[in-house]
């Protein structure tokens, strides 16, 4: 197996892009990672492009190909592959990527995501979204996905001392991070009360809780480490790529607040690393809903079960607290364009790594993770990078 780097990283910015069609958000991000690697299409060798859903959201399948003829590549036949894993759609098509070149086979490979969520009613949204769950035993019941995060925070909360004011600092922190990143969907902070006193969804889960329903794309570019330096001065290796699977409906699940998904990806990605927890300078965690960021930081293996809604309070988790904690504002503030969002966990800890993050920067950051959720954890891959 080669040793992979990212060389170029590039992304839109996340929010409601009424004027950019789904084609044309995906080529931005493109060409903003080939821009930052120095390279041209046609040096190419590969892609691979996460979407969960883009024929419910905008009436389009067969997006592989779409996005190779609208890039260019299609000219050159340069091959080009969809990945499906619902949210975690990013993350698996980044993961692709790495076995690409880790493997031999290809040299130069984009690994990329994109959705465009907002040209359908908020109910299909949220219909759509209902996909990434068991249609038939929880779909079709009427669960959707703020109401099965609603479940788990019940069960977390009959179970562990959170209180809703810890719940809601999470939601605080993140607007925080989102208000000092240019690509954040929400760049205002909000406080406690905010979020508190926001309108219910699916009790306990309030709308500053929630992730949103978001438009963006992202892109980097992966090489064989031995050849990182032709292009860029700063590589930024991968040092693991982990995935694992848990069962799709919460009710099979052993327990419902421990994401077992998260657990074995979080152990794997350590042990190819070779690294623990205390070795992790910050790291993006998938807070699709403000319950989902405790229960990351817990089964990643940060702090036991129980104790990251005292962390939150006491600000480890903060942006200059000693473990950083979705610098970007996380899914929560910088937005859920749900096929992109792994790859944009990646192209912030690309940002940090390189000392390119401004206002919300960790300063020495050197070893960076990503960890990115499919449905209620049906599907969790984990990537540690460094430089
Ligand atoms: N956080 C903060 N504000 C939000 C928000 C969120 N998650 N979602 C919407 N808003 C704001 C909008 O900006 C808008 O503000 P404005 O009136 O000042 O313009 C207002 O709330 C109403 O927006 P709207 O789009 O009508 O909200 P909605 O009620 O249709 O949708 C949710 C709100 C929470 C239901 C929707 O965002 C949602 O389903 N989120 C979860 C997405 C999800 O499940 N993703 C997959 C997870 S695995």
């Amino acid at each position: 197996m080669r040793d992979v780097a990212v060389i170029g990283a590039g992304c839109t910015t996340f929010g409601e892009k009424w004027n950019v069609s789904f084609r044309n958000l995906f080529v931005e991000a493109g060409i903003l990672a080939l821009e930052d690697a120095g390279l041209a299409g046609e040096q190419i060798d590969a892609m691979y492009v996460g979407n969960m859903s883009a024929g419910r959201f905008v009436e389009q399948e067969h997006i592989g190909a779409l996005i190779a003829d609208y890039t260019g590549l299609a000219s050159y036949h340069i091959p080009s592959t969809r990945v499906e894993a619902a949210c975690a759609s990013g993350g698996l098509s980044f993961r692709q990527a790495v076995i690409a070149v880790a493997s031999g086979m290809e040299d130069i490979v984009v690994a990329a995501g994109v959705e465009k969520m907002t040209d359908v009613a908020s109910g299909a949204s949220v219909d759509a979204l209902t996909g990434a769950a068991d249609r038939e035993w929880e779909g079709f019941v009427g669960a959707t996905f703020p109401g099965l995060y609603a479940m788990i925070a019940t069960d977390y909360m009959n179970r562990y001392p959170l209180t809703r004011e810890q719940l809601a600092l999470v939601a605080v922190k993140n607007h925080y991070n989102g208000a000092r990143n240019p690509i954040a969907q929400f760049q205002q902070e909000i406080t406690t009360e905010t979020v508190i006193r926001s309108a219910l969804v699916a009790d306990p889960l309030r709308l500053f809780d929630c992730s949103p329903i978001t438009d963006g794309a992202a892109a980097v570019v992966l090489a064989p480490l031995e050849r990182a330096r032709e292009f860029t001065d700063t590589p930024v290796k991968v040092l693991a790529s982990a995935q694992a699977s848990d069962t799709i409906t919460l009710h099979d699940r052993r327990d419902i607040s421990t994401l077992d998904g998260s657990v074995a990806a979080g152990r794997r990605a350590f042990e190819l690393a070779g690294l623990s927890t205390a070795d992790i300078d910050l790291v993006e965690v998938h807070d699709c809903f403000t319950i989902a960021e405790i229960c990351a930081i817990e089964d990643l293996g940060f702090c036991k079960k129980g104790e990251a809604g005292k962390l939150t309070e006491e600000g480890v988790t903060a942006l200059h607290g000693s473990l950083p904690v979705n610098t970007s504002g996380g899914l929560k503030a910088c937005g859920h364009p749900v096929g992109a969002t792994g790859i944009k966990q990646v192209y912030e800890i690309v940002q940090q790594l390189r000392g390119e993050a401004g206002r919300r920067q960790i300063d020495g950051a050197r070893i960076g993770m990503t960890h990115n959720v499919g449905g209620t954890g049906a599907t969790v891959a984990v990537h540690i990078l460094g430089v």
